[in-house]
């Protein structure tokens, strides 16, 4: 067997509740889709953190509780730094002595990202890295700066379930020393009819986020899923405050996968779960960092209440 991928893949679909891993959205395809999804009227998550970024940057900066002398700012999966960028404008109106240091594990992404902040933000000291969050953070552990800080954002903790949030957030931790901020993107629990349509938007562009899934493995590891036998089914659960999102076998019918070399059967309606989009309080929060070695801080809501960037520091 070849890749992680197909592994992956192969373990996933051998489980007796079908699962793929939300990590494989994200081809040249699937980054396209999200970037529709993000400029869809019912993904409010972007544009309210982007509302936080634009307005209380000045809040942020005075949560860093700055001491004097030079500051990383860490950004874990920057994107296309949209947000960041309104921050990064008021640090250095400000006169802030620090570098920023986004890390994305997509070359592309921090190609991009670089260029565009080379051309916007000429001044702005870089450190741009590419590759494993955990690698670099023990790499840049060895950077002393005065301050640092890491952002988190768009709720990517919410990919994770709670128990995998608490891991991530303890190791995580182990990076960082005392005093150290991060700064973690939030979405928050609320009305779940708004939930749900973040993840079924009317231009089917989650959807297809989804089924892009099928189509990769159908390319990639030579299968032959036919689309048009899975529906895209999310639902909102309240009681455990999370979006699933799923695949439906609307037959019941066999796919095989010639790099497995391997026969997948599916009963009819069937469902493959390829995501979960964890919702947060104060209080769950709360319970996911306790023993991490993370302390809150200060909470940040944008002007609807939809979204929170949440301060947390690293205690001693
Ligand atoms: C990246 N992540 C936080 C998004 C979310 O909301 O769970 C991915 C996404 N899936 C469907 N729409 C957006």
């Amino acid at each position: 067997m070849s890749s992680t991928f197909a592994t992956d893949v192969a373990k996933g679909l051998s489980e007796e509740k079908k699962t793929l891993s939300s990590k494989y959205f994200y081809d040249k395809i699937g980054d396209e889709l999200f970037i529709k999804i993000m400029h869809s009227n019912e993904y409010y998550l972007t544009n309210s953190e982007l509302d936080i970024f634009k307005n209380q940057s000045q809040g942020l900066i005075e949560g860093f509780s700055l001491k004097n002398g030079d500051t990383d700012l860490i950004e874990l999966g920057a994107g296309d730094g949209s947000k960041t960028t309104h921050l990064l404008k008021e640090m250095l109106n400000q006169n802030i002595d620090f570098t920023y240091a986004p890390i994305d594990i997509s070359e592309h992404a921090v190609n991009s990202l670089v260029a565009s902040l080379k051309t916007n933000l000429p001044t702005l000291k870089l450190r741009p890295r590419i590759g494993d969050y955990f690698n670099i953070l023990e790499e840049e552990n060895t950077n002393n700066p005065k301050n640092r800080i890491i952002l988190f954002l768009g709720s990517n903790l919410g990919n994770l379930n709670n128990n995998q949030a608490s891991q991530f957030l303890t190791k995580l931790s182990s990076r960082m020393q005392t005093g150290d901020k991060l700064l973690l993107g939030l979405d928050i629990k609320k009305l779940p009819s708004i939930i749900l349509a973040a993840y079924n938007d009317k231009g089917g562009h989650t959807r297809d986020f989804n089924l892009n899934l099928l189509t990769r493995i159908n390319n990639e590891l030579g299968a032959n899923f036919n689309l048009n036998n899975f529906i895209h089914a999310p639902y909102y659960d309240p009681i455990l405050g999370r979006s699933v999102s799923s695949l439906v076998s609307t037959k019941e019918q066999v796919v095989f996968i010639k790099e497995l070399n391997q026969e997948f059967t599916f009963r009819a309606w069937e469902a493959i779960q390829t995501e979960i989009s964890q919702k947060y309080d104060l209080h769950s929060l709360n319970e996911i960092i306790k023993g991490t070695g993370l302390v809150f801080k200060r909470v940040f809501y944008d002007q609807n209440k939809l979204f929170m960037d949440v301060l947390i520091e690293k205690e001693s």
